[in-house]
């Protein structure tokens, strides 16, 4: 029994320290085309069930004490067992599978400046949920939200070998974003890259290129915002293949301008992207972008100023042996088998995927779907959780502003239409379109059951309607789809945003018998042969693309899978269904 020296077991309330949430959106730092020093490797990696390093202050090394005894501890930084990052710490080993709680992650790594008078930022491209970040014994502040990229200035704090300590805390709580219940895993851990920025003093803190959506398609408008809020003088933005190459006023830290081009237009036929170079004074930064224009117009969504049909699949970032963590290899796989179904678009469900997602499919041409998880019943009511939903939805724009294959933001998927939601969704809807004038805002609705009608109060915010729907399913009479579509009258295009039937791969049987690809095939004929008559929907994204890990699945067709992917989670054994969605995407291909 620990002595009355030991403060730590009596004080419940260690965490608020540990929770201020400053690094946020307003630290992001643009970091496309900068040189980047990864920390990824291996990394000391404790289990720490009871927050004790909380508690205790593990990122304090406990030396000896004011008599010169060496006092016990229970942690140390340079010890723990090591595994790799980025990675999900649920597959370090079969017994951490179901861990939910903290996990502490350590390194010690070199530091000398290149330049003098740089600055030094740590980037985490993403990790779940709560990760607070320490270096050498100093708390530097945490981030809530376990799917966007997030800063740190280590500036004026390195030294020559230095240890870095990140605690990752993935608990589901009702307050989060994702909320406690969902339908997917909750992987855990540092998954994504982990690595050193550098830049000078003055540096570019943002830049965003795109198009004005005024059907010109000849004006192209700038923003860059550096460092430095009164920062007066000049910077250069060159678009070598556009033979463009401006001098541009910088005015309080900030150039903004509308420069007259004629790039050839990004679609998913052309998929025709720049490389744009921007200077200033000692800092650069460069990026490869697509030029195009998305707008609505009635129930249509025109792409550059012409009708588009979605053609789409839901996807998560799920995978029995990587977890949430992704690759380029497992990316290209993901559209490979999309473009084999006849994709042109994809529904990044149900929060932001990793950033090459977005960068491949500028090039390869698909459209994107992004969304942040405002899933089911969120804690509407709580400032705080509206606070953290804001800021992954600014984040992830921030990230992707520049990718001309994201086409919309999702600010949620299926919750209930009662006030407090209303509030909460209304405002995400409305800080997407100030964030970002050019794109479309939608969610993923539930049908009003009562009234079998699409029919939901966010709609008025909305600019796409997203609309779940499982009629064959959870709603077993499939033959109310009709009703559902003769009941309603959006004057907005409507995106199915959701469809699908379980079916284990390899079970068969009749139609009539759930969980078999037969079953799940008929869904996909009867939901199909009614959407292609509906002049309103202008895109679907059938769930989903592969089975994905999901506790909640406990049958003994699902085995701890959700069994609606049209291949099953060995990315490779396709289902019956498959074929059906493919034959109506290549004719809707054929048709546009
Ligand atoms: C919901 C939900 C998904 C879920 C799916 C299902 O609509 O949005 O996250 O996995 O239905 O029940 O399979």
């Amino acid at each position: 029994m620990k002595g009355n020296f030991d403060a730590s077991i009596h004080n419940e309330g260690y965490s608020a320290r540990f929770d201020t949430r400053g690094l946020n959106v307003e630290g992001m730092i643009f970091v496309e085309g900068r040189e980047r020093e990864p920390l990824n490797g291996m990394w000391h990696t404790v289990l720490d069930q009871y927050d004790t390093g909380l508690r205790d202050n593990w990122h304090i090394p406990k030396g000896p004490n004011a008599q010169g005894q060496q006092i016990p501890y229970d942690y140390h930084a340079e010890q723990g067992e090591l595994s790799w990052v980025p990675g999900c710490w649920n597959l370090i080993k079969p017994e951490y599978f179901w861990f939910e709680g903290s996990v502490w992650y350590s390194r010690a790594f070199p530091y000398a400046p290149v330049d003098t008078g740089e600055r030094v930022f740590l980037r985490i491209g993403g990790a779940n949920y709560d990760t607070k970040v320490f270096l050498n014994a100093e708390f530097l502040g945490n981030h809530c939200g376990g799917s966007t990229p997030f800063f740190c200035e280590l500036t004026g704090r390195l030294t020559r070998e230095n240890t870095i300590q990140v605690c990752v805390n993935n608990t589901r709580t009702a307050d989060r974003v994702p909320m406690r219940n969902t339908d997917w895993f909750n992987w855990g851990g540092l998954y994504r890259d982990v690595e050193l920025i550098r830049v000078p003093a003055l540096f570019i803190r943002d830049f965003t290129i795109h198009l004005v959506p005024d059907d010109t398609f000849r004006n192209v408008a700038v923003e860059v915002r550096l460092s430095d809020p009164r920062h007066r003088g000049t910077l250069t933005l060159a678009i070598p293949e556009l033979e463009l190459e401006n001098e541009l006023a910088v005015r309080d830290g900030v150039c903004r301008e509308t420069l007259r081009a004629e790039p050839a237009l990004w679609s998913p036929e052309s998929p025709r992207c720049y490389d744009v170079r921007v200077r200033c004074g000692k800092d650069q930064v460069a990026d490869r972008v697509g030029f195009r224009q998305v707008k609505v117009q009635g129930t249509d969504i025109l792409l550059n100023g012409a009708p588009i049909f979605l053609r789409g699949i839901c996807v998560h970032e799920d995978d029995a042996l990587k977890g949430k963590y992704s690759d380029s290899q497992d990316i290209s796989r993901r559209f490979r088998d999309a473009r084999d179904l006849g994709c042109n678009f994809l529904r990044l469900a149900h929060y932001p995927h990793h950033e090459l997602v977005a960068k491949m499919a500028d090039d390869l041409g698909f459209l994107l779907w992004e969304e942040i998880p405002v899933y089911w019943a969120i804690d509407f009511q709580n400032p705080s959780t509206y606070a953290d939903a804001e800021n992954q939805l600014s984040e992830l724009i921030h990230r992707d502003f520049n990718r001309a294959s994201v086409i919309t933001w999702s600010v949620g998927n299926e919750n209930a239409d009662t006030d407090d939601r209303l509030h909460f969704m209304k405002n995400l809807a409305l800080k997407a379109r100030a964030l970002d004038p050019t794109r479309l805002v939608t969610a993923a609705c539930l049908v009003n059951h009562e009234k079998i009608r699409i029919e939901d109060r966010l709609i008025q915010y909305l600019d796409v309607i997203g609309v779940n729907e499982y009629y064959g399913w959870y709603n077993p009479d499939i033959e109310e789809l009709d009703v559902l579509f003769r009941n309603s009258r959006p004057d907005k295009p409507v995106i199915i945003s959701e469809f699908g039937a379980d079916a284990r791969a390899g079970h068969h049987g009749t139609i009539s018998e759930k969980f078999t690809e037969e079953y799940m095939e008929r869904v996909y004929e009867v939901q199909i042969r009614a959407i292609r008559a509906m002049d309103y929907v202008k895109g679907l994204t059938p769930w989903i693309l592969y089975d994905f890990t999901c506790p909640r699945r406990q049958n003994r067709y699902q085995g701890g899978f959700n069994r609606k992917g049209l291949i099953a989670e060995d990315k490779k054994t396709r289902k019956k269904a498959f074929s059906v969605l493919q034959a109506f995407y290549r004719e809707k291909s054929q048709r546009n």
